[in-house]
């Protein structure tokens, strides 16, 4: 694992964002997963500017969102896919039947399948791009989870459910926060040939730690990173503060 440490929030933006465009650099046709969620929003914002100032091209890159509330509109105000549509896809030049996500309404199983079909298509995703949990978990794989699941329907622990509502969220009471989500599975993501993860923040300090640091357990599934190849972590300092500690 590669891990870069960074002062803060903006700087590990701003990393994150540079690797990404580095990374179409090489491969315009690149397939990405993308991560909702506060971590990856400023990555979004820079990639935007990029963008702009004409020194990055979307045009030939796929996008997969790593995951969806289940039972949720695509216009639902908390919708991820509306999260990637809003900050990212409508400022940039990524063509619409290129850009993907797990339906979050209908048929779970059949959902679910037809979005196995769509990663695996084109081969494995180049890029994955993954946030953590304060639970360890990535994508809405919770800790329990099996390393080799597939994408598909799953519970939300309490705890991600409670981080989920907050004055921006989209949601009107914690209630009515979803109790499942649609998400990529473990296995899924593990295919990915190259994995960036980052991390922000003193709450996401014990997760790092447990899932740079710690042992490789589906108790912490960001743990499993630890197993694939190719994996780079871009963490701030507030979020590394545990990493050396014993
Ligand atoms: C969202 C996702 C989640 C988040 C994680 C961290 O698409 O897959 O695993 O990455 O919950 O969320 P934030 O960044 O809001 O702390």
């Amino acid at each position: 694992m590669n891990v870069i440490v960074v002062a803060n929030y903006d700087e590990m933006s701003e990393r994150a964002a540079a690797f990404v465009a580095a990374e179409i650099g090489h491969r315009p046709d690149l397939r990405i997963g993308l991560p909702t969620g506060n971590t990856p929003s400023g990555m979004y914002e820079r990639l935007v500017g990029m963008h702009r100032r004409g020194e990055v091209d979307f045009s030939q890159i796929s996008t997969f969102n790593l995951d969806e509330y289940w039972g949720i509109e695509f216009a639902h105000p908390a919708a991820f896919a509306r999260y990637i549509g809003d900050r990212f896809l409508a400022h940039v030049n990524v063509p619409e039947e290129q850009a993907h996500w797990p339906d979050g309404i209908g048929q779970a199983e059949q959902n679910a399948a037809a979005y196995e079909v769509l990663l695996s298509k084109g081969g494995p995703l180049g890029l994955l791009i993954l946030g953590i949990g304060v639970n360890g978990h990535i994508g809405f794989n919770e800790p329990g989870t099996n390393f080799a699941s597939r994408t598909g329907l799953v519970p939300l622990a309490e705890r991600t459910r409670q981080d989920a509502f907050h004055p921006r969220s989209g949601f009107d009471s914690a209630e009515d926060v979803p109790t499942h989500g649609i998400t990529m599975g473990i296995g899924t993501m593990m295919e990915s040939r190259r994995i960036l993860l980052l991390a922000s923040g003193q709450s996401k300090a014990q997760a790092i730690k447990k899932a740079l640091a710690g042992s490789v357990t589906e108790d912490v599934p960001a743990s499993v990173l630890q197993r694939h190849p190719d994996v780079t972590v871009i963490v701030d300092e507030a979020a590394a503060a545990l990493l050396d500690a014993d």
